[in-house]
């Protein structure tokens, strides 16, 4: 008979706050760090974010995958990745963290306070027009857990609001496209684009120069904008820059980059057209996930279908 241990495989700070959070909810299953990971055949569920590649495969009883993240690109490039089912963190929490993140961002361009900041330190005291949010267009790349959530509030707070996925859906109150047939369409309409995809083979560099040329520039938010809390692997960088030099983008706000931390040599930092943060647009902490940790562990024991489970064809 093997074992039902959790290994907490997490390789950033909160890792002893999860620790101590599953020893405390763990229903009596035993828990182990990194730093003590015992007999390795006694786990069988592993909390995993940022784990080290190739440790998964050295636990031959494993049985499931928690990622504490709701990205699982990370898991991925890992290719001793064991055949395990995999599940993501996706919490009303962690949602509308990210859909505050977005609202502030949006938000801030329509009401063009990137103009108002430079005026206040110039003592310029000027008002310019300012158009009703229900004349900006705002386009989210992504409808999922996040994507929707963010799109539904855009939409209540009077934008309009379109979407672009995989596959088809319908959002009360938001236009939706899907598929590379509906992306032309998607971005010729969008001014302010929000980027909430998952980073895969498919998606990967696809905030490109090529993309940002088909955005709407000439709208009522006054030129075209890029917003990205997907993954930094998502754009090309190099694009970005030029883009914004040339007008193609009028600003630019990512949270994410392609690698992180951001290096003191990037031109990003000092860029007067991008605001940048550093990948806290979704922060979910432990003691608001665990409950959902162990109640995936428990469904799972009692062969109960699981929950936001990870499909490895599409990578998320
Ligand atoms: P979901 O898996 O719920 O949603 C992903 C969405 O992207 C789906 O609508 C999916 O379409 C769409 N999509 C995927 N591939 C393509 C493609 N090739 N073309 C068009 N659409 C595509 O993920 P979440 O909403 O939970 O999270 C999204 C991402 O946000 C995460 O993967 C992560 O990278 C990022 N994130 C960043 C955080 C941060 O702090 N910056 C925090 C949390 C998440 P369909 O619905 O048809 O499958
Ligand atoms: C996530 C993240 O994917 O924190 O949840 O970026």
């Amino acid at each position: 008979m093997t074992g039902n241990a959790i290994l907490v495989a997490v390789d950033d700070p909160s890792a002893g706050q999860w620790v101590d959070l599953l020893r405390a909810h763990s229903g009596g299953r035993p828990v182990r760090s990194l730093d003590d990971i015992g007999d390795p055949g006694d786990i069988a569920y592993a909390c995993v974010f940022r784990a080290p590649p190739g440790l998964l495969a050295s636990l031959p009883n494993l049985r499931l995958i928690f990622n504490l993240g709701a990205g699982v690109d990370r898991l991925f490039s890992d290719p001793l990745l064991p055949m395990v089912p995999i599940v993501r963190a996706a919490h009303p929490d962690l949602s509308m963290r990210m859909t505050e993140y977005v609202v502030l961002h949006v938000l801030r361009y329509h009401r063009r306070e990137p103009v108002y900041e430079a005026q206040q330190r110039a003592r310029i005291w000027e008002s310019h027009a300012q158009p009703a949010a229900s004349k900006v267009n705002v386009g989210v790349m992504g409808l999922g857990v996040i994507g929707t959530e963010a799109a539904l509030v855009l939409a209540r707070i009077g934008f309009n609001v379109a979407g672009w996925s995989a596959s088809p859906k319908t959002i009360a109150g938001v236009a939706t496209y899907h598929g590379k047939d509906g992306l032309g369409a998607f971005l010729a309409w969008t001014e302010i684009l929000v980027c909430l995809l998952p980073l895969t083979d498919a998606t990967r560099g696809i905030l490109n120069r090529t993309l940002f040329a088909q955005l709407k520039s000439d709208g009522a938010a006054g030129g075209a904008y890029l917003i990205n809390a997907g993954r930094g692997g998502l754009q090309v960088e190099d694009d970005i820059l030029a883009a914004l030099d040339d007008g193609t983008l009028a600003g630019a706000t990512l949270d994410v980059f392609a690698q992180e931390p951001l290096p003191p040599e990037s031109p990003m930092w000092t860029h007067a057209k991008v605001t940048l943060t550093p990948h806290n647009a979704g922060d979910v902490s432990p003691a608001v996930l665990i409950e959902d940790v162990v109640a995936q562990f428990a469904r799972f024991e009692r062969g109960e279908p699981l929950l936001n489970v990870v499909d490895r064809g599409r990578g998320y």
